[in-house]
């Protein structure tokens, strides 16, 4: 299948992990993607090898860069018709809720949900103009339900709202805003924790944690035509995490424990 032929694409945070992989999918589909990255030896990397990429820096958390990068897109490929959000941040939990700092819950409010509204506002004029424009945001199943994480777990949820509102003023104009929430993910971010992933996989009830790829083929199916008419929808690409409780239901199903002994 070739449902990106002559689609200009704009990844954030595409230099390694999910982006790349969703920057290779629809690559191989036929897009020409830009692959941005506040780290340009990566973004470079990444484009090197897949077919018709170009790279650039964007920090999201930079208007001007963010502009800068739309432009780059709209005069490389003529149009801009995929907008994909990827880039985040997400710091870790103090100890005591009472110990969190302002500039962890700062920086993953600003690069996690206003990087994403930052893209948007500079790409939306464009995905009007290519007239079948397509943004696809890269949540979380934090969003959803606490996994921890309390200020990348809300700016996740804010980013659902914002899928839901920008898609009720987009579609008149022929744009859909969907966004993808992925449960946990092998990507370079684990590196040295791969033991947490191993206790993580059987909490899921497909009995293993997802892959770059698990996430790519839905952003390029709700970035496609196959998806016309879906638009303002959170998708969880979680292995289930999010509909069953396999410890709970496990526990619930264990023999009773005879009172008498
Ligand atoms: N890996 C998981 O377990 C998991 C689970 C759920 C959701 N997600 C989401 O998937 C997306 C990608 O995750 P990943 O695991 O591939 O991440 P990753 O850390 O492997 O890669 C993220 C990339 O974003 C770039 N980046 C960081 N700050 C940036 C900025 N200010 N501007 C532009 N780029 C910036 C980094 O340089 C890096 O190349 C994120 O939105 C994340 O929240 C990941």
């Amino acid at each position: 299948m070739r449902r990106f032929e002559n689609h200009g694409v704009l990844i954030t945070g595409a230099g390694r992990g999910i982006g790349e992989a969703v920057a290779r999918r629809l690559a191989a589909e036929g897009a020409r993607v830009l692959v941005t990255d506040v780290d340009g030896e990566r973004a470079s990397r990444a484009a090197e090898s897949i077919d018709g990429a170009a790279s650039l820096v964007c920090d999201v958390g930079d208007r001007a860069s963010v502009d800068a990068a739309v432009a780059y897109a709209v005069e490389r490929f003529g149009s801009l018709d995929v907008l994909v959000n990827n880039a985040y941040s997400c710091s870790p939990d103090a100890p005591l809720f009472e110990d969190e700092p302002d500039d962890h819950w700062a920086r993953d409010l600003d690069l996690t949900l206003t990087g994403a509204f930052r893209c948007a506002r500079a790409a939306l004029p464009h995905l009007v103009a290519s007239g079948r424009g397509a943004i696809v945001s890269i949540g979380s199943v934090n969003g959803e339900q606490d996994f921890g994480n309390h200020a990348y777990s809300a700016a996740k949820a804010g980013l659902a709202s914002l899928t839901r509102t920008l898609s009720g003023h987009a579609a008149p104009r022929g744009v859909r805003v969907n966004l993808v929430a992925p449960g946990t993910i092998h990507t370079e971010t684990w590196r040295g924790r791969e033991a947490n992933l191993e206790r993580a996989a059987p909490h899921y009830p497909a009995g293993r944690v997802g892959l770059p790829d698990d996430v790519a083929s839905a952003v390029a199916f709700l970035a496609s035509s196959d998806a016309g008419w879906i638009t303002g929808v959170t998708l969880p690409v979680d292995g289930g995490i999010l509909t069953a409780n396999v410890g709970l239901r496990d526990a619930l199903a264990a023999p009773p424990v005879s009172a008498e002994r």
